[in-house]
């Protein structure tokens, strides 16, 4: 970091398995971020698990209890919970360690995101790597809530691609469409990270990357392993030749921007009413005359993407508690 460059405040609000861990990873090892929270969410994995994989993150940095975990909502809005643990295992790779004596925090993560935003308006940005729940409510709960948030990067949709949970629809906006709809129309400064196809064409590790990051032999280096072996496996057997990581390029997105190689304002809708394309995100391609309210990026630089976490996985760190391997139960 140049000694002018500012950090920039952020928290992040995560479903945590896999990839939302490598993002926990670079917000808290990026000195051009200052983490203040994370806020959890229902999504990947069962909610108590999820918390348990903030834990085991913050423990591989050697930073556990550094940062405040407030638990959110641990529904979608109005419709059942839907899990990714076909997907994801337990999003930990069945790591574990001695949870004695670690502590959440009493604040429920609504609260928070209004309380750390009113104490500096205009001044902190989210990272949404999850369904937009506790984004969603806290926009209800108080109305001017969205523009106190200086960027809101959202991690979901398809950018007229593939979905991965259904053929229309991406994982995140699938899961709680409601909250998704309400947050594309409350007024905050939106960038949207799309599964398809800039995940897939910019943030997909493959075979030798993912060697290469394994022969690092850093703490940070065989936690990223562990975290993302289900993953891989589940991947490859869809066709995806590697690892994907759509939430930490979202949080990488955020801090340098200078990644970005083509963007667009758009309009981004969510569709609630339909079973078929339940959370499909229809995005504007700029010949409709619709309003846009998102900026929405199109390709990055992938190879300074990977670059960027491989040398952050690179840095030695001293986990607080040793690890265990056990099963994925
Ligand atoms: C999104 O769903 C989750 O499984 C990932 O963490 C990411 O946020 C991709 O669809
Ligand atoms: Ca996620």
């Amino acid at each position: 970091m140049s000694s002018e460059q500012t950090t920039v405040p952020v928290i992040i609000d995560t479903d945590t398995a896999q990839d939302d861990c490598i993002t926990i990873i670079a917000g808290m090892m990026d000195p051009v971020a200052d983490v203040r929270a994370i806020t959890m969410v229902a999504g990947n994995v069962g909610f108590d698990q999820q918390v348990r994989n903030a834990h085991l993150t913050l423990n591989a940095l050697g930073r556990l209890g550094e940062v405040p975990i407030h638990l959110g909502c641990r529904r979608p809005v109005l419709v059942p919970w839907v899990s990714a643990e076909n997907v994801h295992g337990d999003g930990s790779g069945g790591l574990r360690m001695d949870e004695e004596g670690l502590t959440t925090e009493a604040e429920h993560g609504v609260d928070a995101l209004l309380r750390l935003t009113a104490e500096e308006p205009g001044e902190i940005s989210i990272v949404a790597i999850g369904p937009l729940t506790n984004l969603a409510v806290a926009a209800i709960k108080d109305p001017t809530f969205p523009a106190r948030v200086k960027q809101l990067v959202i991690m979901g949709g398809s950018n007229n691609g593939r979905g991965n949970i259904t053929p229309a629809a991406e994982f995140n906006f699938y899961v709680d469409p409601h909250a998704a709809r309400i947050v594309f129309e409350a007024g905050f400064d939106i960038t949207l990270v799309p599964w398809a196809p800039l995940t897939l064409q910019d943030a997909v590790f493959k075979r030798d990357q993912l060697a290469e990051i394994e022969a690092l032999g850093t703490p940070l280096s065989e936690f990223f392993g562990r975290v993302c072996s289900s993953t891989l496996a589940f991947d490859e057997s869809v066709g995806i030749p590697g690892t994907t990581h759509p939430d930490s390029l979202s949080m990488a997105v955020l801090l340098h921007p200078d990644l970005v190689l083509r963007s667009s304002r758009q309009n981004v809708a969510i569709e609630c009413d339909s079973e078929l394309t339940r959370g499909y995100a229809a995005i504007s391609w700029g010949v409709h005359g619709l309003e846009p309210n998102a900026e929405v990026i199109e390709a990055v630089d992938g190879e300074r993407f990977y670059t960027y976490l491989r040398d952050i996985l690179a840095t030695p760190t001293q986990p607080n508690r040793p690890f265990r391997v056990g099963d994925q139960s």
